[in-house]
């Protein structure tokens, strides 16, 4: 017979509930989000106590209420046993009322600090990083397993100790009563630990793969809403509905998976409680029967709603349970995060102070972005202060990735690079940083307006700053006829080349002392290619300036120009130089002049 799936994990080897990794997690948690909290904390574990101690004495009432009845005693004693029991309810509803908004508060503010350290985690992160991360996955930690995990523990979590309290309470009380027939009533206990273990393996497995989906989802989300322009001329509508109509049936199919694995456990707990019920009104019975028990019928009464007072919180504790082994898969995707660590980080005395005039220099430069493909090895260069200095070379070259390593975007893996003899490593990066204008050949440009997008490189920066540099850029008219509005996502509304000037007004307006060009005005038509070059030779006036250029017309007039070839410097001078060598350069020159021409 074939089993269903959620049944199969009965036939694994089982691994414990809890793993040393989720310990970790769970000790993690703690720590840092509620350890700060234990006085509140201790204060809901007080009243939930109190609200199981409230069942314990409605127990012991109604056995005396019962006895009342049964004994023929007075009125008077039974009016006073059901007004106390009437209070005891009215305080377990005051309680209840308490706790829940109590705990949920304590949980929103736990989770609202873990989402707080959760972006200034991200922002230390290397831009490897987001290179290899997809934004669903980002935005699902973010999102949706911080909010999880402040319901779980705010809610869930809380009315479970609150069912545990009531629990070991009650059963306390019950084994005080008749230790004999509380132990005929827990020998279905083994079954029910054998249960758990068996489904929670089976929901930490499904859980992991739902959230996985749930991140591919909104990957896929945000990769047809950014890339609907390719969608549509390449007519793949049809695909991209047929990903995301996939990626939703498989978390559907899931989240029907999960809940058919969890919901095993009602079932069992109730077929187990029929058990418990026939052994204690059975055994229970035998007892108020036989002369050799001191038991009354009100107290088997009393002990039978023992039993069912404890049977629903208990069955609730084992439903939190299965729940819990899915919160702590949702625990360790937003702890994966933090374990993400940042390999770009200031050293512990690093310099807030250098020579931004200096030459910069490569030595024995070595790199890579995976280790199956280097890109640099041993790469040498000099790039004079002050001075104009150009990359050129075929797509791929790695003349982008150059102005990265020197921004230190990424870290070399031998050899170092100096500004003014400070190796960049030495020096604090927001230091590093702050001496670059950078226009770069993929442009980044914010849903806001034009003037929003250019002063974001220098929020400080005056209005008449603004101005100057707009007009510089030749951007200036744009930002007159557009007024406010916003350029859409990822400046969807803009054209190549009216980004490319936002680029370059914000280099203008930065104003660093080092100026890396990357392929800057490649996207612009002659005439205003013309404009910005002369306004870009007056920014470079005196700056260290480095020019990465496609297009070989655009650097002719450079100090120096490097010709790289697959991460090789194959050629070096001098327009005049190169020309006479008649080499790689010369080739591209005179290809690209011809078709000029
Ligand atoms: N972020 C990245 N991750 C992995 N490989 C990259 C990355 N950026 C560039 N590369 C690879 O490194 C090489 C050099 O790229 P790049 O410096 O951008 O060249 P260029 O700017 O000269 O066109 C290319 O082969 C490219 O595929
Ligand atoms: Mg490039």
């Amino acid at each position: 017979m074939k089993l269903p799936r959620v049944l199969s994990g009965f036939r694994q080897k089982k691994r414990p509930m809890f793993t040393p990794r989720d310990r970790e997690n769970i000790r993690w948690f703690w720590a840092n989000y509620l350890k700060e909290k234990s006085p509140w904390l201790l204060v809901v574990l007080v009243l939930i106590m109190l609200q199981g101690l409230v069942y314990q004495q409605f127990l012991r009432l109604t056995e005396d209420g019962l006895r009342v009845i049964f004994d023929n005693g007075s009125v008077a004693d039974l009016i006073q046993v059901c007004a106390i029991v009437f209070g005891l309810f009215a305080f377990r509803g005051g309680v209840s009322y308490i706790v829940p908004r109590l705990s949920v508060t304590l949980a929103s503010d736990a989770v609202l600090k873990m989402r707080r350290d959760l972006i200034d985690h991200l922002m230390t992160l290397d831009l490897a990083f987001f290179e290899r991360t997809n934004s669903g996955e980002i935005i699902l930690r973010l999102v949706n397993q911080a909010q999880d995990l402040s319901q779980f523990v705010g809610q869930a979590t809380v009315n479970a100790v609150r069912d545990a309290a009531t629990v070991v309470i009650i059963s306390g009380y019950l084994i005080y009563k008749s230790p004999l027939l509380f132990l005929t009533a827990v020998i279905v206990l083994p079954f029910i630990i054998w249960m758990m273990q068996a489904v929670s393996d089976k929901i930490k497995e499904i859980q992991a793969t739902a959230e996985n989906a749930m991140g591919a989802y909104m990957t896929g989300i945000e990769e047809m809403s950014n890339g609907m322009r390719t969608v549509k001329i390449s007519g793949q509508e049809p695909n991209e509905r047929a990903r995301l109509l996939k990626a939703t049936r498989e978390i559907k199919s899931l989240s029907i998976r999960l809940q058919s694995a969890q919901a095993l456990v009602m079932p069992s707990i109730d077929l187990v409680s029929a058990f418990v019920y026939v052994l204690v009104i059975g055994g229970g019975g035998y007892m108020a029967l036989s002369p050799e028990f001191d038991m009354d019928g009100a107290a088997i009464i009393a002990f039978l709603i023992g039993m069912a007072l404890v049977f629903d919180p208990a069955r609730l504790l084992a439903q939190f349970f299965a729940k819990m082994q899915a919160a702590l898969v949702i625990l360790d995707g937003v702890r994966s995060l933090f374990r993400q660590e940042a390999s770009i980080v200031d050293a512990p005395d690093a310099l807030d102070h250098f020579d931004t005039a200096g030459d910069i220099l490569l030595d024995d430069v070595t790199f890579s972005y995976s280790p199956d493909a280097p890109l640099f090895n041993k790469l040498n260069m000099t790039l004079p202060g002050g001075k104009t200095t150009a990359i050129v070379g075929a797509t791929g070259s790695g003349k982008t990735t150059i102005l990265s390593l020197l921004t230190r975007l990424y870290n070399v893996e031998d050899g170092q690079i100096t500004v003014g003899g400070t190796p960049i490593n030495q020096l604090k990066i927001t230091t590093l940083r702050h001496s670059f204008s950078v226009v770069a050949q993929d442009i980044v440009i914010f849903n806001n307006s034009i003037w929003e997008n250019i002063r974001y490189v220098r929020p400080e920066a005056t209005e008449d700053e603004i101005w100057a540099a707009a007009e510089a850029a030749e951007i200036a008219d744009l930002i007159r006829a557009r007024g406010d509005a916003p350029l859409g996502p990822k400046g969807s509304q803009l054209s190549g080349g009216q980004k490319q000037r936002i680029a370059i007004a914000r280099a203008f307006l930065r104003s660093a002392p080092i100026l890396l060009l990357d392929e800057a005005t490649s996207a612009l038509d002659q005439t205003t290619e013309d404009k910005v070059k002369r306004a870009l030779a007056r920014l470079s006036a005196g700056k260290t300036t480095i020019v990465v250029a496609h297009r070989l017309s655009a650097i002719t007039n450079a100090d120096w120009i490097y010709v790289l070839d697959a991460g090789r410097v194959v050629e070096q001078g001098t327009h005049a130089d190169l020309m006479a060598q008649a080499g790689l350069y010369a080739g591209m020159y005179g290809a690209q002049k011809q078709s000029y021409d």
